[in-house]
């Protein structure tokens, strides 16, 4: 493994015997009789063989992740979700009540709630909100990463819930600057939907760079729970497989639904959602710009729109009152507007053009409720 991660893993990891499970002793096949792993031998009529343990990171998928990311399979773990590589790599780096991991408020809650339980100081340097976006205020995530010893820095591009992607330039930098201090964690959840790449070529170059994929997102299969952790040493992806990651972590239809998800059969389909999904986002952005209800909608790259909604006569925010009313109207918006970074925001999801025009509907008919009450 690279000495810059390796001093970085808890030490006690490295020596880790790791579990050997039945599965892993001999590889499955139809030929076999396996009496190793004490599975019931009855399969259930249409289930398949699910009667069997499923392979713990089969081969057929990561070679379809392979194909799809542009990397190795040996430089894939497969997990359930990203939030499962964000659980696992927080853990893996992170010392309890000694390490700390950095982020950039507004981003996604997971990596604080992650390093909390540990627990593991979180240290935030916000992003800095320009021009209608926001953006990584680098010298000082690297100011503080170095000054803290920061175990991990997550970087999340385009970034939930604010929808913007970051310069690339930007988060290399960060990269090349704390080579051998920190471990950058790159979460791509939405990179399918943005105008930008992802940084995956870039992998082999930054040996302190992770990234994180998910079919959640673009591929439609959030119940499927499935992601990715991709690092170009192949030892690191082996060491988490062996003594990090649970012994079976991919269930056998979720492994399916990917393998379907993946196949070039989807490739049309796929292609076709992301397309609509990002033609929404502009028709939408284009609807509120002109609608009372919002002050400001900030450019997104992904599959949501972070919007700040209009302040009442009373100099309040009027997004407690049209989330409340949404609701009542059978629609379930995303109410960030208590939270300090995000105050008086909420977050749209693209939905179908269908479901868009039903939102525009709502948004109108609150719009008639305010003017009504105003009179
Ligand atoms: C930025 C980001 N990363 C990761 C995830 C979780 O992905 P998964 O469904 O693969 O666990 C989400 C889910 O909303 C997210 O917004």
């Amino acid at each position: 493994m690279n000495e810059h991660l390796k001093k970085l893993i808890r030490t006690h990891y490295l020596s880790l015997s790791g579990y050997v499970s039945a599965g892993m002793e001999a590889a499955k096949g139809d030929e076999k009789i396996f009496m190793n792993a004490n599975e019931n031998p009855y399969a259930l009529p249409g289930l398949g063989s699910m009667n069997r343990y499923p392979e713990p990171q089969p081969i057929e998928l990561l070679e379809a992740y392979a194909k799809t990311y542009g990397v190795e399979p040996s430089q894939i773990l497969a997990t359930r979700g990203a939030d499962e590589s964000i659980k696992l790599l927080t853990r893996v780096f992170c010392e309890p009540h000694k390490d700390s991991i950095l982020i950039h408020p507004p981003t996604f809650g997971i990596y604080k709630v992650d390093a909390q339980s540990l627990p593991v100081e979180v240290l935030e340097v916000p992003l800095i909100e320009e021009a209608g976006s926001f953006a990584l205020d680098t010298e000082k995530m690297i100011e503080t990463a170095k000054s803290k010893k920061t175990k991990i820095v997550y970087i999340c591009s385009p970034n939930n819930p604010t929808g913007s992607s970051f310069a690339h330039e930007d988060i290399l930098n960060i990269c090349t600057e704390l080579e051998g201090t920190s471990v950058v964690i790159l979460d791509e959840a939405y990179v399918e939907f943005s105008a930008k790449e992802s940084l995956t070529p870039k992998l082999a170059e930054h040996s302190n760079l992770i990234i994180l994929r998910t079919l959640s997102k673009a591929y439609s299969l959030a119940g499927a729970r499935m992601g990715v952790t991709l690092c170009a040493d192949k030892n690191f992806i082996t060491f988490m497989k062996e003594k990090v990651a649970d012994i079976y972590p991919l269930p056998l239809p979720s492994v399916m639904a990917a393998l379907r998800a993946l196949s070039p059969e989807s490739k049309d389909n796929f292609q076709n959602n992301i397309q609509s999904i990002r033609s929404e986002r502009e028709r939408l952005k284009e609807e509120f710009r002109t609608s009372r209800l919002i002050k400001k909608t900030y450019i997104s790259d992904a599959n949501f729109l972070l919007v700040k909604m209009a302040i009442d006569q009373g100099d309040k925010s009027i997004a407690g009152d049209f989330i409340a009313f949404c609701l009542s109207q059978d629609l379930i918006l995303r109410d960030l507007s208590d939270k300090p970074d995000t105050q008086g925001c909420i977050r749209i999801t693209i939905g179908s053009p269908e479901q868009n025009d039903y939102l525009i509907k709502v948004m109108k008919r609150f719009e008639d409720k305010m003017a009504a009450a105003a009179a």
